[in-house]
């Protein structure tokens, strides 16, 4: 199986370590490709909006996309860890995730993403993950995937995983390893079950696309639906 990992800093901290824990019991049967950011993905989107109107390939940093976003079509798992900033992701990981919007469902959705898996990795000092978490989650659901773990935790103590207290360590560690567990354990022969909430988030751009097409309005994204035979 192919996992692709995008991690939201450059640090070797304590979102590091979280997620070599999850990636433990895959090491030995997965094929592992990491990204971090903001290395791979340097730059913030600059809002000329021209993935959505004139297509991905014209962005000026679509040469980063393009490598990130290859890796996370070819892949069975989709891990994403963040720390908290300001109760939200890094920017780093917001501007990918902004690089990335052209693939929402009410735009041009990658059709492998509907029977992926993916999995957000989020932790905080005291409060944000869960928030950090959402704006990642949204975007994975927006971009098609209805099999979405979650874990977020919360130091409570130190920001140097070494000198948390030995039951605060024990209790992320158990945490994450329970979600590896369970990600180890599907059967990623079989594409994930596609959740109503994204059937709903289909078949609303669907009835947008069909809308703006008897209206005589041409959009790449409506030519994208058809194409597809989605209308
Ligand atoms: C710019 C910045 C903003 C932060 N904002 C929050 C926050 O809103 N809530 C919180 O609980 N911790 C916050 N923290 C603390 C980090 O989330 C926490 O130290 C985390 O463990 C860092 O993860 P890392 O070791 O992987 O870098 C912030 C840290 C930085 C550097």
């Amino acid at each position: 199986m192919k996992i692709v990992v995008i991690n939201g800093t450059e640090k070797h901290g304590v979102t590091y370590r979280l997620k070599e824990l999850f990636l433990e019991p895959f090491r030995s049967s997965a094929e592992i490709a990491e990204y971090i950011l903001p290395r791979d993905c340097p730059n913030f989107c600059q809002g000329c909006t021209s993935c959505f109107t004139k297509g991905e390939h014209t962005c000026k940093d679509y040469g980063y996309v393009r490598i990130i976003e290859k890796s996370l079509l070819e892949a069975d798992l989709i891990v994403m860890a963040s720390p908290a900033y300001a109760m939200h992701v890094t920017g780093a990981m917001k501007a990918l995730l902004d690089h990335l919007c052209y693939r929402w469902i009410s735009h041009r959705p990658a059709a492998e993403m509907f029977g992926k898996r993916a999995v957000v990795i989020t932790q905080c000092l005291g409060a944000g993950a869960r928030t950090a978490a959402r704006d990642i989650k949204d975007s994975l659901a927006w971009w098609g995937i209805s099999d979405i773990g979650v874990f977020c935790g919360a130091l409570y103590g130190d920001i140097v995983w070494e000198r948390l207290p030995e039951k605060r360590r024990r209790k992320l560690t158990s945490g994450i390893c329970r979600l590896s567990h369970a990600y180890a354990e599907k059967d990623y022969t079989r594409p994930a079950r596609t959740g109503l909430m994204t059937q709903i988030r289909f078949m609303f751009t669907r009835r947008l696309q069909k809308n703006l097409r008897k209206r005589g309005l041409e959009t790449l994204d409506g030519k994208y639906w058809e194409q597809n035979g989605w209308l």
